[in-house]
């Protein structure tokens, strides 16, 4: 790729067009989400620019997000210390746009998840392996459940 591209694309710019973008392609798939919204329970919705989100939904994006800040943090060579773990194991209880997505096949990859965010984050050196073998569990789950985001999760990879 260009190199001389890069020195934008990691500077703060990235992280706002990241969050702008957001808004647009996350969806799981975007025509079929409208017509399901009046049907949603509304004690764990919140509203996000109009738009309302599951807790699910709320703690992908939020995973999303962190992980695109981890990510800029490896690429420019520092070391990486998250302790996120706790709050990321709620992927197996927090309320789905779509429950009946969170079946048995969901909580093993969701765990397979968990299980690579845990050897990330104790990760000594070698820490963007370790992210990327994480980030293919996020990967995984969403080719099965989630198709929408997998483009933007596999602009997440960093290159070696
Ligand atoms: C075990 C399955 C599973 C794993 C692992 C997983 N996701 Fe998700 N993800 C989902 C499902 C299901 C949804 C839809 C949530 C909803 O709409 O309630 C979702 C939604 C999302 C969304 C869209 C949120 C929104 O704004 O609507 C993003 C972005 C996302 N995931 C990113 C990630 C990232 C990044 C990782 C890894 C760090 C990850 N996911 C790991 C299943 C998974």
């Amino acid at each position: 790729m260009a190199k001389d591209n890069t020195d934008i694309w990691t500077m703060k710019g990235l992280k706002w067009s990241i969050l702008v973008a957001s808004c647009f392609f996350f969806a799981c798939s975007q025509p079929a989400s409208e017509s399901k919204e009046e049907q949603l329970p509304t004690d764990s919705m919140t509203v996000v620019n109009g738009v309302e989100r599951t807790e699910l939904a709320l703690l992908m994006r939020k995973m999303y997000d962190e992980m695109a800040l981890v990510k800029d943090s490896i690429k420019e060579g520092f070391t990486v210390k998250t302790n996120f773990l706790n709050e990321f194991k709620r992927i197996q209880t927090a309320h789905a746009t779509e429950p009946e997505k969170i079946d048995a096949t969901y909580k093993a990859m969701a765990d397979a998840f968990l299980i690579n965010y845990e050897l990330f984050e104790s990760s000594q050196g070698e820490q963007a392996k370790a992210f990327n073998s994480m980030l293919q569990n996020c990967l995984v789950c969403h080719e099965n459940k989630c198709p929408g985001p997998v483009k933007a999760i596999k602009k997440l990879r960093i290159k070696p």
